[in-house]
């Protein structure tokens, strides 16, 4: 999906974009469906849901904003893709009032579970909407991330009370309602019965640079995101991940 347009915007989407993709292509594989029915549940304005449609798949968007719904109808028509999004209005938390149940070949909660009162029956629900044998993809705000920022950031006492805060909050003005470690986030996974597959740490040093070094340097960006892409890979990074990914599969 890198946006030749916004090269920066692929700093946030690059490695969630591999391994998403890889996931799409296997289920592809595995089905001998080329377009598949994919899920996307509080896919806003379409960062994900628009670039899955862009391959041939089906994308239904599950969002509880008008605004973001409308940003998304007008995004998939300019990208030529209107006729494979929907957008619904609705909650992770009520799925089921507005789509079907193990209706999906994959199902994307991407900065969702951050907001929802109970994160645990957001998973649920999205798991609940697959296929056997289908795809999770959940991304979630990392704990270790948000205290380095604050802590380089010079805002330390912030820094030490998200780590000290179950929600791991830096204080009341935290925009962000709960972050996650990697392990609270796989075992949200498993305890839904799924496979968890691999873990990913994204934005391990984006957030981190001064833009004038990826902005300004010949091939920083580049250069970057390969660093980016290697490290998000290795579990001593995922501690200090902004976001985290899981990738889970139903079992059949
Ligand atoms: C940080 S944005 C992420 C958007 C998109 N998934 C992405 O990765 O670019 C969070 C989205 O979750 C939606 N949202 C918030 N609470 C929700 C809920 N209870 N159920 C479903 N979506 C929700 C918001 O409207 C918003 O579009």
């Amino acid at each position: 999906m890198p946006d030749p347009m916004r090269p920066r915007a692929s700093l946030r989407t690059a490695v969630v974009w591999e391994v998403l993709k890889d996931a799409l292509d296997r289920r592809v594989k595995a089905t001998g469906r080329e377009a598949l029915d994919v899920l996307d549940t509080g896919g806003g304005s379409g960062n994900f849901a628009v670039p899955v449609a862009r391959l041939g798949h089906r994308v239904t968007v599950v969002d509880p904003s008008p605004n973001a719904l409308f940003a998304l109808e007008r995004r998939a028509a300019e990208a030529g893709v209107a006729d494979r999004v929907r957008g619904v209005q609705g909650d992770v938390l009520g799925l089921f009032d507005v789509v079907e149940r193990g209706g999906y070949d994959a199902v994307l909660c991407h900065g969702v579970l951050e907001y929802v009162e109970d994160p645990a029956e957001g998973v649920r629900n999205a798991v609940d909407a697959l296929r056997s044998e289908g795809a999770l993809s959940l991304l979630a705000a990392g704990l270790g991330g948000a205290v380095l920022a604050r802590a380089l950031a010079g805002h330390f006492t912030e820094a030490r009370r998200a780590l000290g805060d179950p929600a791991g909050r830096w204080g009341d003005g935290d925009p962000v309602p709960r972050r996650f470690t990697a392990e609270q986030l796989t075992e949200l996974v498993a305890a839904t019965g799924v496979e968890v597959g691999a873990v990913h740490g994204v934005r391990v040093f984006a957030d981190l640079v001064p833009g004038v070094l990826v902005d300004t340097e010949p091939g920083a960006l580049d250069a970057l995101l390969k660093l980016e892409a290697a490290a998000a890979e290795l579990p001593a990074f995922h501690s200090v991940a902004t976001q985290l990914h899981v990738l889970g599969e139903k079992r059949a």
